[in-house]
């Protein structure tokens, strides 16, 4: 196909080529003879003008004399009549008498002239200098009539005669000196074409058709890489990149699909998802609500870059919102997000691909601040994460989250206007009030809300103020999830001690104002598995591993890795001391084993996250300053944002991944770690308190807090046998294949689709009035 497609190129290019120079030499000859007519136009004009002054300036010249010999006699006016025979292109002069006939003549002229010309008898009438041009037997002239007069007698008329041939001869050579001139034009531009369709046509698709054949051969671990080569096409490039990459996806998918077939299984897949989805929903929709956009426009200086923001939960809803189509409502806060978006707020993502709607909602300095800084931040994550952060509960925090909350179902409420069946998925705790808010208005809708991070225990929750108005939200959607049963278990307590309710510990439903809201996991996860050895074979893990540690300017053997949020849940400066321990209590790595830890910077607004950063750069620093050597360093810190492309690489050449969270719901990063290694090697070192031990049990598991047992796994891990590691990053792989990304929205959607969707009774629409503690 390939090749069809590149001498089907080929041809068409002769094809536009022979068009072009066809098109060129047509429109370049028809100016040329245009030009020349012009040319030969004027120039014949001003000869004509030229020859009329001459013959005036003549015959007025010799008027005078031929007027006394006209007097004299006859003799004389022959002789000056002979004498002006000779001069330049001049023919000869005749002179008529009063009655028209001839009186003298030159005698080159006297056989054509015995019959005078027209122009003679109305000069003779019109008694005025008259001249025209005409034809003398084959001869072109000019003649010019003059009256000659002697005081009031008319005495005849005196006619010069030019040899008019050489104005017309004179035209004729300049029509072909400019013709001649136009067509070496012609053929200089259609050459300059030729050559210049060759180099800038020809090569970009010989480039596009390599391109496609390493894509299809499976040399290139994505389409988009190579694209910036055809400057030309960039746009042509982009949709042909994107076609090769559905295609590549596609059969991916299908070879999957057919492997999986074969064992008797079957995977959750994208296609998948899409046909059970549009199966399920009908003539519904989804519609999906978060505070974190999948895209945002980003202005730098003069242009706009799209930016993939750093979050677990864009890593995993994308992928499903583009298999399911439907809408996702989030706050736009990206520096060019509303020139990018129509007046409604809308735009199609992703941007060089439309799958499906994003729908921005504007929020001003102050919602931010109080809603998404505020409470969502101060108060609610340090609230649900353990990780020894105080909370800060604020009222006015607590009235703009309120308020957003408003904004977001307003804004929701408005798309899913016409939707007769709407699936909603709200998420995360910026959203807790929305399911009420949602369900007030639209009963019949299926809302379900999925708590992407932690629930604590009800002692923990029972410190926030506004308690019940929060649970109370979220018991008015049909679903609440979470991911792991442990965080079902604490919101179930936590309901049964703050609202009236009643819990049902068999079917896991929460029971109040005659509605029921199921509580359950759904372990979140990643799109996609690389398939063992499917990046490109001439890179193995140890070469990308160098290649990354020169390109960073380091000296070292053994690589390790952290890619995290800057958040103090993370465990950042844990890992780092870690690092330190291990080195120090095994000096045979100093010298050899560094740790990369990519850092994006988060929430930085904040005093807690600025001085995080600050504590963490301080931390690496001091380690590096302490052990540094030549050109190695125990720790390398880049803490800047990476696209999902720069990390793949440390993803892959890591011979450790640490993920160390102090607490974390899910953590994707282990996930994305074991999707990346198609080589199935390395070690992924995962805490306890992460939601993904509870699937990742292959992982070396640690406590975060303590920093001996870390630097004890890292040395572990290090010296692990090659088979051990290969049989549980095999199994892990597994996991992560079977419960991907699409299984967990199909679970999501099946099982919130299929809830009966009860009225609240009893409900208003905002929530009840906080009640004292006691
Ligand atoms: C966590 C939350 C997400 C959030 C992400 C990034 O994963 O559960 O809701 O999007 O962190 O945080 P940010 O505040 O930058 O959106």
């Amino acid at each position: 196909m390939l090749f069809a497609w590149r001498r089907l190129c080929g041809e068409s290019i002769r094809l536009l080529s022979a068009r072009l120079i066809i098109a060129l030499m047509v429109g370049v000859i028809g100016v040329s003879v245009c030009s020349s007519e012009y040319e030969v136009y004027l120039a014949k004009r001003n000869l004509k003008r030229d020859l009329q002054r001459r013959a005036e300036v003549l015959g007025e010249s010799l008027a005078g004399n031929v007027e006394r010999d006209l007097e004299r006699g006859s003799q004389r006016l022959k002789k000056t009549v002979q004498q002006f025979a000779n001069r330049e292109n001049l023919v000869g002069l005749a002179v008529y008498g009063p009655d028209g006939h001839i009186v003298a003549v030159a005698s080159d002229l006297a056989p054509r002239l015995e019959k005078a010309p027209s122009i003679v008898a109305q000069t003779f009438e019109e008694d005025r200098e008259l001249e025209t041009f005409e034809h003398l037997g084959d001869q072109p002239v000019h003649i010019c009539a003059v009256p000659l007069r002697s005081l009031d007698k008319f005495l005849g008329v005196l006619v010069v005669v030019h040899d008019a041939g050489y104005i017309r001869a004179e035209g004729l050579h300049i029509w072909r000196e400019t013709f001649l001139s136009g067509l070496v034009y012609v053929v200089l531009i259609a050459l300059v074409t030729l050559l210049i369709v060759r180099w800038s046509i020809e090569g970009p698709i010989a480039r596009t058709a390599h391109w496609m054949r390493a894509l299809r051969t499976g040399h290139l671990p994505s389409s988009r890489i190579g694209v910036a080569d055809l400057e030309l096409f960039q746009p042509l490039a982009r949709e042909v990149a994107t076609f090769a990459e559905s295609l590549n996806t596609a059969r991916g998918e299908a070879k999957r699909e057919a492997r999986l077939r074969a064992e008797g299984q079957s995977q959750w897949t994208r296609e998948r998802l899409a046909a059970d989805v549009r199966a399920r929903l009908g003539s519904g929709r989804l519609f999906v609500v978060s505070n974190r956009e999948p895209y945002m426009h980003m202005r730098r200086g003069r242009s706009v870059d799209v930016v993939v923001p750093p979050s677990g939960l864009v890593t995993a809803l994308e992928p499903v919102l583009c298999a399911c189509d439907g809408t996702w409502v989030a706050h736009g806060s990206g520096t060019a997000d509303r020139e990018s978006a129509d007046r409604n707020g809308r735009l199609p993502v992703p941007p060089d691909d439309p799958r499906y709607v994003l729908r921005r909602v504007w929020l001003s300095k102050e919602e931010q601040e109080g809603y998404y800084y505020g409470f969502a931040n101060e108060g609610l994550w340090p609230l649900c994460h353990i990780a020894h952060t105080r909370p800060i509960f604020r009222e006015s925090d607590w009235q703009q989250y309120e308020a957003v909350n408003r904004k977001f179902a307003d804004a929701v409420l408005d798309e899913m206007s016409e939707t007769e069946r709407p699936v909603v998925l709200v998420q995360d705790y910026h959203f807790a009030l929305l399911p009420r808010m949602i369900k007030h208005k639209r009963p019949e809708a299926h809302v379900a809300i999925f708590w992407h991070i932690p629930w604590p225990n009800p002692e923990a929750f029972g410190i926030c103020p506004w308690q019940r108005e929060l649970i109370d939200g979220l018991l008015a959607a049909d679903l609440v999830g979470f991911q792991v049963q442990a965080h079902c278990n604490n919101f179930l307590q936590t309901a049964d001690r703050v609202v009236e309710s009643r819990i049902n510990r068999e079917k896991f439903t929460v029971e109040r104002l005659g509605h029921s809201t199921a509580v359950r996991p759904f372990p979140i996860s990643v799109d996609n598995v690389d398939p063992v050895d499917s990046v490109d074979a001439a890179e193995s893990a140890s070469a990308t591993r160098s290649r990354l540690l020169k390109s960073l300017d380091v000296d070292a053997l053994f690589l390790g890795v952290g890619i995290d949020r800057m958040d103090y849940t993370k465990g950042i400066l844990e890992r780092f001391l870690a690092v330190e321990r291990f080195l120090d209590k095994y000096p045979r790595y100093q010298g050899q084993f560094t740790f990369v830890q990519i850092g994006a910077p988060s929430r930085s607004h904040l005093k807690r996250y600025h001085d995080l950063e600050a504590e963490i750069e301080a931390e690496a620093a001091r380690i590096n300053w302490r052990l540094k050597t030549g050109k190695w360093k125990p720790i390398v810190l880049l803490n800047r944002q990476h696209s999902h492309s720069e990390i793949q690489p440390y993803y892959r050449a890591a011979d450790v991944c640490m993920v160390t969270s102090l607490h974390d719901g899910m953590n994707l990063v282990a996930k994305e770690f074991v999707a990346a290694r198609s080589e199935e090697s390395g070690v992924l070192i995962l805490s306890i308190v992460t939601g993904a031990v509870h699937e990742l049990g292959d992982a070396l598991q640690v406590n975060p807090y303590d920093i001996d047992q870390m630097a004890e796994t890292i040395r572990a891990a290090m010296e692990m046998d090659p088979e051990e590691k290969q049989k549980r990053m095999k199994r892990m792989r597994r996991t992560v294949r079977e419960h991907n990304v699409y299984r967990w929205a199909a679970n999501l959607i099946v099982e919130v689709s299929e809830l009966p969707v009860g009225q609240l009774e009893n409900v208003s629409e905002s929530p009840p009035a906080r009640t004292p503690a006691g």
